[in-house]
């Protein structure tokens, strides 16, 4: 029996990879912020909403695909963009990029990354996202934006959420740093920076500095004036901050706090989801993130009005554990886990699950 065939949840895959990655490459995929209530907070609300199934309904076929921004996706769950994936696994994002493409979802590719734009879109042919931070040296984000397109990648995924980084105090108390070999290889003049620092977090002293905590509104415009390519702006939980963004124009808008990682005490992205979709107003598609574990987490996304949520951490543990086979084994088991709710639920497909089959308890 491999690893995988004995791990029935997310949270085993979770144990699974805690048991074979460093304390400090663990510590650093599952931190929050501060006292982490975010994060907690992220997974926890999830639990605030029940299920209201209606019976008697023919529920043969389970059809979770749906297409989100003209790409069509298996179900409703998209590869979030996590950094450094070569500190869980050789392989890194080259393997997770495969993953996802293999389970028919889109893989967003971190700033980050351990492996090079190019080296993830000539390894996989899946649909591809790049995630954006803009760097005060907009040269420099300029470029990445070009070797994006180029690469053919579909879509810009601006982290609107990281001016700087939040207090991850397990990365301080660890000294986290990348081990020698590793590297931010598409900032290619930075790249040795994260293993440079001499105390707390490497990356955080990184983003103070590199990051451009000006970035404001008027910048959607510079980013469309400098791709052509479709824009998401992630890390939104307010919903006037939902609607401006798509009076911006933007093609989506992702409700997330960044996994917890950046306001302690931010609203869980569950319970922001419902008045950012009322104030997008169906202009763009809203997506969401932020402790997702289940298929049924999936279901009440949806019912609350996102077109997909995506998974950062779930996929970090699967491609720990197995690599690309990880990545798709964890994705499948999210997309099972969502049919059989649909089923369960009366929901034969994605449309049927709205806002009267997903109610707030009490
Ligand atoms: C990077 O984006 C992080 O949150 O660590």
């Amino acid at each position: 029996m491999t690893e995988d065939a004995k791990l029935f949840t997310i949270d085993d895959y979770e144990e699974a990879a805690k048991r074979v990655l460093p304390k400090m490459a663990y510590d650093y995929f599952r931190s929050g912020a501060d006292e982490e209530r975010t994060l907690k907070a992220n997974r926890k609300a999830f639990r605030n909403y029940e299920i209201w199934y209606r019976v008697l309904v023919d529920v043969t076929e389970r059809d979770t695909s749906t297409s989100v921004l003209g790409i069509p996706l298996r179900a409703p769950i998209i590869v979030a963009p996590t950094a450094y994936q070569k500190l869980a696994h050789p392989e890194g994002e080259v393997a997770a990029a495969l993953g996802a493409a293999e389970a028919g979802t889109i893989f967003t590719l971190s700033t980050l990354a351990t492996s090079t734009i190019e080296e993830v879109a000539a390894a996989s042919a899946g649909p591809k996202w790049f995630q954006l931070y803009v760097h005060k040296d907009r040269g420099l984000t300029k470029s990445l934006l070009d070797r994006a397109e180029a690469a053919g990648y579909v879509g810009i995924v601006l982290t609107v959420d990281a001016p700087m980084l939040g207090r991850r105090l397990r990365d301080e108390r660890n000294a986290f740093a990348l081990p020698e070999g590793l590297s931010m290889v598409n900032l290619a003049e930075m790249a040795d920076d994260v293993s440079r620092a001499e105390a707390g977090s490497a990356l955080s002293s990184y983003a103070a500095s590199r990051h451009d905590p000006s970035l404001s509104w008027s910048d959607i415009d510079w980013i469309r004036s400098n791709s052509t390519l479709p824009l998401l702006v992630k890390g939104i939980v307010r919903a006037d901050d939902a609607g401006r963004a798509s009076d911006a124009g933007v093609d989506g808008v992702v409700i997330s706090n960044h996994g917890g990682r950046q306001v302690d005490g931010a609203p869980a992205t569950i319970d922001a989801l419902p008045a950012a979709v009322d104030a997008v107003g169906g202009r763009c598609d809203v997506l969401m993130d932020g402790g997702v574990r289940w298929g049924s987490d999936v279901f009440k996304a949806i019912g609350l009005g996102a077109k997909a949520v995506l998974v950062g951490r779930p996929v970090v543990w699967g491609l720990a554990i197995d690599g690309a086979a990880g990545v798709s084994a964890v994705l499948d088991l999210l997309r099972e886990e969502l049919a059989n709710v649909m089923a369960l639920a009366g929901c034969p497909n994605l449309a049927a699950i709205d806002r009267d089959v997903v109610r707030r308890t009490g």
